[in-house]
């Protein structure tokens, strides 16, 4: 019976014939809430954004007053005594209208509990619809089944007047909104529609085609035009200027109840016996242009405007902010503007809209020409243009004469601009010359949108899933033309290449050189390059761009309520990007020097995405990308370089794997005595055979507390007294006691004292169950053989062997000291034994701590 749009939600809310009132979101569509409000037919409900309320009215006689977020009931009363037919929420009072079968017009103030402040009578059959004039807010109109429309003051009881005219009950009443004329419309059972001006009095227009009773009337708030629907099942769409029937809506949902426009919106719900629909109206994309100085005309309605951007100043710009401009006004079009466009050149500017065309000049808005076109489009010689009749027709002029008129062989159902004529067809695109209509080549795809770099060599055309960017060859072309070779029914076979097919929705696009820039279906501003997509920004809702301005180094892009933005984008970086795609190297060194310091990094990732990581070394400024490059490069000395001003250890340890994985020994050992990694400096050490680095190695790593490096690195090198130095100073007391009685028994009974000494500040008993081996011998079996072994090891085992020595010792595990030193005597001859390091000793990748319990 009756739907509504929420000026802020993408809601809508319909109430039905059934008693219930649901919101739906239109945007997702999903219902969000419901409200069982009565068992018989609820014909009204409006949102009160303000309050957060849903007021509804019902064959109960009774207003209900909704909380739409806690869903809870506010207020509750009998408004009338008869079916509620209507609400009117007042824009800035806190009153409510409403109107009833009951013949009368209720005036509510929810300020004074719901108060009614006033009773409206004068009708003499059902009050069908009331509206409050959006110019005059204390004006109202109701449409009663008595026929008449009433205009009433708030405030006064009797009306002001009354519109006598339709044959029959008038069910529906609207305002226009816009400045310009003081008119109502309206309604009735008479199938007609009536345009009034309520001034003089006067109906100035009837609308006739509907074929019943006519239930709603509405003038777009934004467009002109308007909305009519009735019960013959139909929504007519006129113009409201010319009042010429434009469309005629049927979506088979039987009678139709109700039509809601928005203001700043091009949603109409509709409202039918079946369900409800929401569309959308008009154009999206804003009638605006930008010429290549930066002037930028729009229309506001069907007004002119025109902004500069160099009147801007010289003032910081920052990304995606809405631009201050000053906007003039140029006057007023004749015709309400879908599109405007100006010429390659920027001196004449076209406006479109209701199947007309009219060029004026860009300076001063003066009318160059006119026309009815369906379509317009300019070629890329500012002079010329074509326009599009019907669905077959397409006229190219030239100084605004017609050049040629002709029949395209599939024909005209749409048209495009640029270096050649596009012109669309069921079969597919086919491409004319602008001189003489001839077909140039014909290609099967549906394009929604065509742009033509400006030297014409590469041409993007975008459909309704991707984009395909095609060279044009025009020296082929120009060849085939003269030997009249090649050329099929489909035109010059090779007239273009295919460079790239992205899978992306252009939705509006330019080029600049050879970079396409574009905005796509999912608000994203990017760039194409090569093959090569550059995102530059990410867009918070849906913009149009408008150009480039080289000076500025930046784009422009509009949006539909006319706000302008603008991007960074260095042309010295798309030229240079342009060169590298191309493979002209010598070209892009000449533009490198013209890209700033703080751009190079950026065009240096390109570089490297493309596969020039050579390139992009040497273009690069950013010395982490540089480092990063140069590890990938194997450039040990750059690495070095930057590895050494950057002073981080994790730089040292990624070039001490390059450089060991290059057999740079000596480069890796100093990177990882600048990492710090002893570990890596033993596997080094120790891997190498190189006893002078294991020594120093031993030394450094004491120094710097890198203990179980230092323990492990005196240990292979058999140096003992330094290990059990290292576990005393580490007070691992018990450990150092255990190494001493399995490799220095002569220390031991040191060692086990010092022990003894630290365990008693704890716990005494324990520390007085240590036994002293030299004290205790008959505890330690085998003791006095023990220090022979050392003093014979001692002996026998100064000489540091060289690695190359290995296969020829004995493992340790396969002696046996004591045998060895059996008739061995201190400082007597000593017997010269197959003396060997433990071959486990170099297997040192396990933690020197587990080493040392093997060992134990
Ligand atoms: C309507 O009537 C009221 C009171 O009679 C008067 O003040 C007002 O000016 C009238 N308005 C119009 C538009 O006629
Ligand atoms: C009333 O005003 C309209 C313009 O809004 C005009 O077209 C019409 O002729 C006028 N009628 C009378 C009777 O003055
Ligand atoms: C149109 O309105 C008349 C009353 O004027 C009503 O009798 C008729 O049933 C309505 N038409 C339809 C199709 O409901
Ligand atoms: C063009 O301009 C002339 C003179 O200013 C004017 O008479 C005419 O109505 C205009 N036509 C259009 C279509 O704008």
């Amino acid at each position: 019976k009756s739907v509504d749009l929420h000026p802020t939600e993408p809601w809508m809310v319909a109430s039905l014939y059934s008693g219930s009132v649901v919101v739906w979101n239109h945007e997702t569509q999903v219902m969000v809430k419901t409200f069982e409000v009565c068992d018989l037919p609820v014909r009204v409900a409006k949102f009160v954004a303000r309050k957060h309320w849903l007021i509804a009215g019902a064959d109960d006689m009774q207003i209900r007053v909704f909380n739409y977020n806690t869903l809870e009931r506010a207020h509750m009363f009998e408004a009338h005594s008869d079916y509620i037919r209507c609400i009117a929420v007042h824009p800035a009072q806190p009153y409510i209208l409403t109107s009833s079968d009951d013949m009368l017009i209720k005036l509510w103030d929810w300020d004074r509990k719901w108060a009614c402040s006033q009773v409206f009578e004068g009708h003499t059959h059902y009050v069908m619809q009331i509206v409050i004039n959006p110019k005059d807010n204390n004006q109202f109109a109701s449409a009663s089944l008595d026929r008449t429309i009433k205009v009433w003051q708030l405030g006064s009881n009797t009306p002001n007047f009354t519109l006598e005219g339709h044959e029959k009950g008038v069910n529906c009443i609207d305002y226009y909104s816009g400045g310009d004329k003081p008119y109502l419309i309206s309604g009735a059972d008479d199938h007609l529609v009536k345009i009034w001006d309520y001034q003089n009095k006067t109906c100035v227009q009837t609308l006739e085609g509907h074929a019943q009773n006519v239930t709603c009337v509405s003038f777009h708030p934004e467009l002109p035009i308007i909305l009519t629907g009735s019960e013959d099942g139909t929504i007519r769409v006129w113009h409201s200027y010319t009042y010429r029937l434009e469309n005629t809506l049927n979506y088979g949902m039987e009678r139709a109840w109700c039509v809601c426009g928005q203001r700043g919106s091009n949603n109409v719900a509709l409202g039918y016996d079946e369900g409800s629909i929401i569309i959308k109206l008009g154009r999206e994309e804003p009638a605006m242009s930008m010429d290549s100085s930066g002037k930028i005309m729009w229309a506001r309605h069907s007004e002119v405007q025109q902004a500069n951007l160099k009147a801007m100043g010289e003032a910081e710009i920052k990304d995606g902010e809405r631009l201050l401009l000053a906007v003039k006004d140029m006057g007023s079009c004749e015709i309400y503007p879908q599109m405007i466009l100006h010429n390659p050149n920027g001196r004449f500017v076209v406006v479109c809209g209701d199947g007309e065309y009219i060029i004026y000049t860009a300076m001063a808005l003066r009318n160059k020409s006119f026309g009815s076109a369906q379509e317009f489009v300019w070629a890329h010689d500012s002079s010329e243009y074509a326009i599009r009749e019907g669905n077959s027709l397409v006229k190219i002029f030239k100084n605004f004469k017609e050049k040629k008129a002709f029949k395209p062989d599939f024909g005209a159902e749409g048209i495009y601009g640029g270096f050649l004529l596009g012109v669309k067809s069921p079969s597919g695109l086919a491409f004319y010359d602008w001189d003489n209509a001839e077909l140039i080549r014909r290609i099967e795809i549906q394009p929604k949108h065509i742009f033509w770099s400006d030297s014409g060599e590469l041409v993007c055309i975008a459909t309704d899933e991707c984009f395909f960017v095609l060279r044009y060859m025009a020296e082929r072309v120009g060849a085939a033309q003269e030997s009249k070779e090649a050329i099929s029914e489909d035109g010059i076979e090779d007239a273009f290449e295919v460079l790239g097919e992205i899978q992306e929705v252009v939705k509006t696009g330019v080029w600049v050189g050879d970079c396409f820039i574009y905005t796509s279906s999912v608000n994203r501003l990017n760039y194409y390059v090569g093959g090569e997509i550059v995102t530059i920004a990410h867009l918070d809702r849906i913009m149009y761009l408008l150009g480039y301005i080289p000076k500025d180094n930046r784009l422009y892009l509009g949006d539909k309520e006319l706000n302008i933005v603008s991007y960074s984008l260095l042309l010295s970086v798309l030229e240079y990007q342009t060169a590298v795609m191309r493979r002209d190297f010598s070209m892009a060194d000449k533009v490198l020097p013209i890209i700033p310091k703080e751009h190079r990094t950026r065009v240096a990732h390109f570089l490297e995405k493309q596969g020039f990581r050579q390139q992009a070394l040497a273009v690069s400024t950013d010395p982490e990308h540089r480092f990063e490059l140069a590890l990938q490069l194997g450039e040990l000395n750059t690495a070095y370089q930057l590895a050494l001003e950057a002073e981080s250890e994790q730089k040292w340890k990624q070039l001490a794997e390059l450089a060991t994985a290059k057999c740079q020994f000596s480069l890796a050992q100093e990177c990882l005595h600048q990492a710090q990694d002893y570990g890596g400096l033993l596997l080094l050490a120790t891997a190498s055979g190189n006893a002078a680095m294991v020594g120093k190695l031993a030394e450094g790593a004491e120094r710097d507390g890198k203990t179980n490096v230092a323990f492990l690195t005196y240990f292979l090198q058999g140096k003992l007294d330094k290990c059990l130095d290292l576990l005393i100073k580490t007070n691992r007391l018990p450990e150092a006691a255990f190494l001493a009685r399995t490799y220095l028994p002569s220390h031991v009974s040191r060692v086990v004292n010092l022990w003894k000494e630290s365990l008693s500040k704890v716990n005494q008993r324990a520390a007085d169950a240590l036994a002293d081996p030299t004290q205790y011998s008959n505890l330690f079996p085998g003791l006095q053989q023990a220090l022979l072994a050392e003093q014979y090891l001692k002996e026998t085992h100064v000489r540091v062997r060289p690695a190359a020595e290995y296969p020829l010792i004995m493992p340790n595990e396969d002696r046996s000291v004591l045998e060895e030193c059996a008739g061995y005597a201190p400082k007597g001859e000593p017997v010269e034994p197959e003396v060997r390091t433990k071959r486990s000793h170099l297997n040192i990748t396990g933690l020197s701590n587990k080493l040392l319990k093997m060992t134990l």
